[in-house]
């Protein structure tokens, strides 16, 4: 039992601690209102700038915030886990360091609100700007990294070759390999989807804007290069042989030259005798017959067959492989698909397909799109300002760079119901503006759009009317370091063909 002097000393203690906490305790909560007052009055000034951790050692190009993307960047659960792991700390808007920079994240109805504001708008304050490592990569020129006049003067030189004409024999190209490789893959009864996507993705790709390549050798460096290029792109920029980025530029160096030979042979060649029709030919003849300041050089020329490449092919691949799983995850969609794609394919005579034939998918279409929200290929898209400014309220500082956050818009419930759930019909209502962001918005909207829904319409209906799938592997995880969120196994399925004699 306690003593009675042992109480009556815990109870001057205790009387003790409370008078000199007490003040203390006031004090601090003092403070703690009066700094929320001056946040809340900068705020409503626009003069405090977004919450977040960035105090201490989170600064610098490898403070803590960036080791904490690359973290999650090389673990199973993606790069995204970062963003999401902030906004349910700090909120809508939040502020962080990556590789020495400041990032301010917008995400859900901000993030809608920003895309009317800053992308769609294209205010002069606000560039789009990739981290250096994409433009070291991609080069200077890249339409991906330059910005205002620059960047209306090389899409204007570019958009004419998404043209009705072009799109059509794309279209059929792309029908051809696919079929192809189909008929391969089906043979086996098993197929990696996203190795098939990437194969016949690069393929379309390169046949459009170099022609077709007889030389398998010379195609499948390009291929290999080409994955180097990309796999750099979040690559910590360190040039050392050994490291990614290294590899990277060493790519791209490769595809250079090689571009560099195949544009001289073409010149020798005599460029107007050439018969050739592909992108290159187009821009090679259009900088030949421009006035000079008008003209793309051929730096220009080169960086954006690159940029095409790579902007085409792993995104649309990465989009196949998504729509593929989603279907096999809920096979009474697949079913239901099937049997409208059926009824449509015996309606075309499984004639090869056409523009016009795409554009009766309904159904599809509105899988396709589904698809697209959720996988969200394109997670954010960053712009930096230029100078200091105002961005939902927050202070931003020059140099910042602001990233529009697509994925939470697609996954807000206050926009999409029941977001998690695959449901296709879900396009049959109209949409709340600036609520489907697959494409981004304003001046630097996907110049690849449709090209991209004709290569996902395309695999869908040659595979759905030809096979029955089931996923062969249900491990979710994501693979390390990729560009875009992508499953690590590459999406095996399993493949039963519907009929024996032929393919639809
Ligand atoms: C499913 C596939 C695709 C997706 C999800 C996608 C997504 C995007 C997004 C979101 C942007 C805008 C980024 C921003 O505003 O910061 C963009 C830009 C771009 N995309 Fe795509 N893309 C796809 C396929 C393609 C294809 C097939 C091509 C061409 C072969 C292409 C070429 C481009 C180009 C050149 C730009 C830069 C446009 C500019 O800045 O003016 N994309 N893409």
């Amino acid at each position: 039992m306690m003593s009675m002097s042992t109480m009556a000393e815990l109870a001057w203690r205790f009387a003790a601690a409370h008078v000199l906490l007490l003040p203390a305790a006031v004090g601090g909560v003092a403070y703690l209102l009066l700094r929320a007052l001056r946040a809340s009055q900068l705020r409503q000034e626009g003069n405090s700038p977004p919450p977040g951790g960035i105090g201490g050692w989170c600064r610098g190009a490898v403070g803590a915030e960036t080791l904490s993307f690359l973290a999650d960047n090389s673990s199973g659960r993606g790069f995204y886990h970062f963003v999401h792991a902030r906004a349910l700390r700090h909120g809508a808007c939040f502020r962080t360091v990556l590789f020495g920079r400041t990032h301010v994240f917008l995400l859900s109805s901000r993030a809608r609100a920003a895309a009317a504001s800053l992308l769609a708008a294209d205010p002069p304050h606000l560039a789009k700007r990739y981290v250096r490592t994409v433009a070291d990569l991609l080069g200077e020129h890249s339409l991906l990294c330059t910005s205002h006049g620059a960047h209306r003067r090389m899409r204007r030189a570019v958009a004419g070759l998404f043209a009705a004409a072009p799109t059509a024999a794309f279209a059929a190209a792309f029908d051809r390999l696919i079929t192809a490789r189909l008929l391969a893959d089906g043979c086996t009864g098993r197929a990696v989807v996203l190795d098939a996507a990437l194969d016949v993705t690069f393929r379309a790709i390169c046949e459009m804007l170099i022609g077709p390549q007889e030389d398998a050798h010379k195609l499948g460096q390009l291929q290999s290069d080409v994955m180097d290029v990309t796999q750099a792109m979040l690559a910590l920029p360190i040039r050392l042989p050994g490291t990614r980025f290294y590899r990277g530029l060493q790519a791209r160096k490769r595809i250079m030259d090689a571009l560099r030979q195949e544009i001289c042979m073409r010149r020798e060649n005599g460029l107007k005798l050439d018969r050739r029709d592909d992108f290159l030919q187009t821009l090679l003849l259009k900088s030949h017959m421009d006035s000079p300041e008008e003209a793309l050089t051929d730096e220009q020329i080169l960086d954006n067959i690159l940029t095409l490449i790579i902007a085409g092919q792993v995104t649309t691949a990465t989009a196949i492989t998504w729509m593929v799983k989603y279907l096999g995850d809920n096979t009474d969609l697949q079913e239901k698909l099937r049997s409208i794609q059926l009824d449509l394919a015996s309606k075309h005579h499984d004639a090869p397909l056409t523009l016009q034939h795409l554009n009766t998918m309904d159904y599809a279409y509105k899988t396709v799109k589904e698809s697209l929200r959720m996988a969200t290929i394109v997670s954010w898209f960053p712009r930096v300002a230029l100078k200091d400014c105002q961005v939902a309220g927050f202070h931003i500082k020059k140099d910042w760079i602001i990233n529009v956050d697509a994925r939470s818009i697609h996954y807000d419930p206050a926009v999409y119901d029941n977001p998690t759930l695959f449901d296709p019909s879900r396009f049959n209502d109209d949409m709340k503006p600036y609520s489907f962001l697959v494409f981004g918005a304003g001046s630097r909207t996907c110049l690849g759009m449709n090209l991209a829904k004709i290569m996902m319409l395309i695999f869908l209906h040659r595979l759905i009317t030809n096979f029955r799938w089931e996923m062969a592997d249900h491990d979710t995880s994501l693979e390390k370091w990729a560009m875009f969120p992508r499953l690590k196994n590459g999406c095996p399925i399993r493949l039963t063909p519907i009929r024996k004699d032929k393919m639809h």
